[in-house]
């Protein structure tokens, strides 16, 4: 199968499982590592479904999935990383902004990526050298600096030891910028630098389901998706820091990090 063969086949799965987004009703949260890590039955339901829908057309794929520990092996031809809910916390309370997040990895490289809001029929995709598009439409990173630019932030609630660093880069982009947004979808925010909405963004530990799709979608639209002391953004388990910006945008907020410890 080509790379956009791949992507249309996530795109229609992920368009088919934003329908139990949609309709959910009675929406219980079950804690999984603490209380800010919750589970519903839909983040499960949404993920079976995605991965009967591209194992049955790519028969030997491997997954690479947030929910059941279904984690294959990174290096293998094709694996697919699934964020089946990612917001669970906005999808819980009724915040109306969560998303489906899949990539598609083809041995260590990131080949496709889409990430579809439901909430507001948004369906950003991007295709390795094939750009980044909103709904069909290319988008591109803003190139504005840091004054012009709203930044978005994560909170990294799964490691309140990243607390104190992260506040404290907040308050620095916060006052460097025009505002912050902390909007409870990483993989969303990821999004919001591809189509130039906010200028840059980071999180000091993401994991890799969270970031997979956005990283190709922030690069493909012209921007830089690397981890906050500017090295290269591991592909891996290993729950890096993510910052993502316009080049400009972004080699600012990559300084004022350096301030912070
Ligand atoms: C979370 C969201 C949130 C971010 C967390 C992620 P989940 O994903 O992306 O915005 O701050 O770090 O874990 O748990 O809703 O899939
Ligand atoms: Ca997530
Ligand atoms: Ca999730």
């Amino acid at each position: 199968m080509t790379d956009r063969e791949i992507l249309d086949l996530i795109c229609g799965a992920e368009r088919e499982a934003a329908a139990l987004i949609l309709r959910a009703r009675g929406i219980l949260a079950e804690c999984k590592s603490g209380r800010r890590d919750v589970v519903t039955e839909y983040d499960r339901r949404v993920q079976t479904l995605l991965v009967e829908r591209l194992s049955a057309a790519v028969p030997g794929a491997r997954f690479f999935c947030e929910e059941n520990d279904r984690h294959d092996d990174l290096h293998a031809d094709l694996v697919f990383i699934i964020d089946p809910i990612d917001g669970t916390m906005n999808f819980v309370r009724g915040f109306h902004h969560s998303c489906i997040s899949v990539a598609c990895m083809r041995r260590g490289r990131l080949a496709a990526g889409a990430i579809y809001n439901p909430y507001v029929d948004e369906l950003f995709t991007a295709l390795d050298g094939g750009g980044a598009f909103l709904n069909d439409r290319p988008i591109r990173v803003s190139d504005e600096g840091l004054g012009a630019s709203v930044v978005c932030v994560g909170t990294a609630p799964y490691s309140p030891a990243l607390a104190d660093r992260s506040f404290a880069l907040m308050k620095a982009a916060y006052l460097a910028g025009l505002d912050i947004r902390r909007e409870g979808s990483a993989a969303l925010d990821l999004c919001s630098v591809a189509a130039g909405r906010a200028g840059a963004y980071f999180e000091l530990g993401l994991s890799l389901w969270d970031y997979a799709a956005g990283k190709l979608i922030v690069e493909e639209a012209g921007g830089v998706c690397c981890r906050i002391d500017g090295e290269a953004l591991p592909l891996d388990p290993s729950r890096p820091s993510v910052a993502a910006g316009g080049p400009q945008a972004l080699r600012e907020l990559l300084e004022l990090a350096k301030e912070i410890r």
